[in-house]
C-alpha cells in the first residue's frame, strides 16, 4: 500500500510565507473567499492583481463565497498561474477551523482529479495559527481518495503543494496531522479481507517503527494468559484470531510514571453481527468497525511525530465478528478480564465486549484519564446523524476539555447523558451484566453504561463515532469511505492536556 506515515511530515507540502500570490509559479492557485468578502485580505490582494475581476464576478453573482462553492477561473489576468480556483468559506462570522479544513479539502479534491505538478493555496492573514494548520491538513487529506484497489486512480497527489502566507513550522504541523488522518482513512478503506487483527497489528508495528513508539502485541496465547476472555469470545467465530495492541509515547521525563492519557479503540475488523447476523445492507460497510482503533493509532502516531510533551498509551482490541463453528452464542456467559461476568443477549453488540477487556488492561496502567473511540451503536447515528460524534462521560471536566479540543479543530461532537437509571437496563438474571439494554431506545447510552463498568472510576470519556467514521457517499471535501474522524480532535486534546 502506498501512503506512508512520514515522521517529519510530507516533504512535498511546503510553505511560502513571502511570495505574493499573483507572482507564484504554479499550475493552479487556490483562493478562499467568504460571502461577499473581496474587500480584505488575500481576496483583496488578488482582486487588485486581476484588475478587479473578483469584484466584477461577485457583482454579477458568478462568485458568492457560499460554503464549499468552487469557481474555476482560467487564464486570469495579472496572475502567473494559469488557473485560479476560488473556494467558498460561507459567512465570515461563522468561519471556524472545520469549515477551513473542509474548504481546503474541497479545493484539493477537485484539483487532484488529474495530475498536477505545483498547486499554490493562499491562506488568509486573518486566520489563527490553528486554522492555518487545519487548512494545511485539509488540503493534504482532500487530494487522497479511496483509490487503494483501483488500477486507474481518481486522485493524484500534487507534485508540490505550496502554502502562501503560512509559516514553515505551521505547514509542517498541518502536514503531520494530515498523515495521521490519512493513515486512519487508509486502514478503514482497506478490504476487510486484507485488514484483519493480525494485519492491523502489523500496520501498528510499522507505524511504531517509523515514529519511535513502543509497541506490545498480544497474540491469542497471550490473550489467554491475560484472561481476555471477552475479546477471545468475540473473535472465536473467525479463523483469524484476535489481537490486542498497546502503543506508548513517552516524554524524556516520563520513564516509569503512569501515562497521563490512555486512548482506547474498538478494532472490530469486520462486524457480520455474529450469530445475531446483520441484514446484508447493514453489513456492507462493516469494514469500518475498526475506525476507533484506526483513529487511536493515527492520533498516537501524530502525537509522536509532533513530539508532544505528554505520556500517552494507546490500546486497541482487534477481533473479527463472524459466525464460524466456534462462534460465541446467545446465552453464553463470558468472564471478562476484570472478573465481571457478561451474559450475551446479542452477538452484534460485540464492540462493548471487546472494549471491556481493553479498558481493563488500560486501567491496570493507572492512566490519569481514558478516552475511547468506537463505532459502537447505530442508535448514536439515530440520535446525531452522520456528522456528529456522541460523547459520554463519568467526568464532566474531561468531557468539556475534549469537546473544546474537537471544536477547535472543527470536529462536531455532542454529549449525551449518562442517566443513572439506564444502568438498570443492563442488569442480567444470570450474570453481573448483559450486553444490551431493554429494547432499542437509548441504545447509545446503555452501551456507554456498559463500558463505564470497566473504567474503575478513572476519569473517562467515550466517543461513539458510528456516524462520522465513514462517509457512505462522496461529499465536496471527500470521496467517501474512512474519514479519519477524531484523529485531529485527539491530537488537539493531547496538545492542550
Ligand atoms: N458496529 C455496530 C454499530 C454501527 C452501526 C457502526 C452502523 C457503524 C454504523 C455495532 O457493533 C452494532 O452492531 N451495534 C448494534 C447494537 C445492538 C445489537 C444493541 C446496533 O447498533 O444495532
Ligand atoms: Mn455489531
Ligand atoms: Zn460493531
Amino acid at each position: 500500500m502506498t501512503t506512508e506515515f512520514s515522521v517529519r511530515g510530507a516533504r512535498d507540502i511546503v510553505a511560502d510565507p513571502a511570495t505574493r500570490p499573483e507572482a507564484l509559479e504554479a499550475d493552479s492557485l487556490v483562493l478562499f473567499l467568504t460571502e461577499g468578502g473581496v474587500a480584505t485580505g488575500a481576496a483583496a490582494d488578488l482582486d487588485r492583481a486581476t484588475g478587479g475581476l473578483l469584484t466584477r464576478l461577485v457583482a454579477s453573482g458568478e462568485l458568492t463565497g457560499k460554503r464549499f462553492e468552487t469557481v474555476s477561473l482560467l487564464a486570469p489576468p495579472g496572475l502567473r498561474a494559469p488557473q485560479l480556483l476560488v473556494v467558498g468559506l460561507g459567512k465570515r462570522d461563522e468561519l471556524d477551523a472545520g469549515t477551513i479544513y473542509k474548504a481546503a479539502a474541497t479545493a484539493t479534491r477537485q484539483l487532484a482529479a488529474r495530475p498536477r505538478n505545483r498547486v499554490g493555496l493562499v491562506a488568509d492573514g486573518s486566520w489563527t495559527i490553528r486554522q492555518m494548520e487545519q487548512a494545511v491538513a485539509g488540503g493534504a487529506v482532500g487530494m487522497v481518495g479511496q483509490d487503494l484497489y483501483r488500477a486507474e486512480k481518481r486522485r493524484s497527489r500534487f507534485g508540490t503543494t505550496i502554502w502562501v502566507g503560512v509559516l514553515p513550522d505551521v505547514v509542517q504541523r498541518g502536514a503531520i496531522i494530515a498523515d495521521g488522518v490519512n493513515l486512519a482513512r487508509r486502514l478503514v478503506n482497506m478490504s476487510p479481507d486484507d485488514m484483519y487483527p493480525q494485519t492491523f497489528a502489523e500496520e501498528a508495528a510499522a507505524v511504531a517503527g517509523r515514529t519511535g513508539l513502543e509497541i506490545d502485541i498480544w497474540d491469542e496465547a497471550r490473550l489467554v494468559r491475560e484472561r481476555c476472555q471477552a475479546i477471545l469470545a468475540v473473535g472465536r467465530g473467525s479463523h483469524r484470531p484476535p489481537r490486542l495492541v498497546v502503543l506508548r509515547h513517552r516524554t524524556s521525563t516520563s520513564a516509569d510514571d503512569a501515562p497521563e492519557l490512555a486512548l482506547v479503540g474498538k478494532g472490530v475488523t469486520f462486524d457480520s453481527g455474529g450469530l445475531s447476523l446483520k441484514p446484508s445492507e447493514s453489513m456492507l460497510t462493516m469494514k469500518c468497525d475498526m475506525a476507533g482503533a484506526a483513529a487511536v493509532l493515527g492520533a498516537i502516531a501524530t502525537i509522536a511525530a509532533l513530539e508532544l510533551p505528554i505520556h500517552v498509551v494507546a490500546a486497541v482490541g482487534l477481533a473479527e465478528n463472524m459466525t464460524g463453528p466456534a462462534a460465541y452464542k446467545l446465552g453464553d456467559v463470558i468472564t471478562a478480564r476484570s472478573g465481571t461476568t457478561i451474559e450475551v443477549h446479542n452477538t452484534d453488540a460485540e464492540g462493548r465486549i471487546v472494549l471491556a477487556d481493553v479498558l481493563d488492561v488500560v486501567k491496570g496502567l493507572r492512566p490519569g484519564r481514558i478516552i475511547d473511540a468506537a463505532t459502537l451503536t447505530g442508535a448514536c447515528m439515530v440520535a446525531l446523524g452522520y456528522d456528529v460524534a456522541g460523547l459520554f462521560t463519568n467526568d464532566q471536566p474531561l468531557c468539556d476539555e475534549l469537546s473544546a479540543a474537537a471544536r477547535a479543530v472543527g470536529e462536531p461532537v455532542w454529549q449525551l447523558p449518562m442517566y443513572a437509571e439506564y444502568d438498570d437496563q443492563i442488569k442480567s438474571e444470570v450474570a453481573d451484566i448483559k450486553n444490551v439494554g431493554e429494547g432499542r431506545w437509548g441504545g447509545a447510552i446503555t452501551a456507554a453504561k456498559f463500558l463505564e463498568r470497566f473504567v474503575g472510576g478513572i476519569p473517562w470519556t467515550h466517543v461513539d463515532i458510528a456516524g462520522p467514521a465513514f462517509a457512505e457517499k462522496p461529499r465536496p471535501w471527500t470521496d467517501g469511505g474512512g474519514t479519519g474522524a477524531m484523529v485531529r480532535a485527539f491530537v488537539e486534546f493531547a496538545r492542550g492536556a
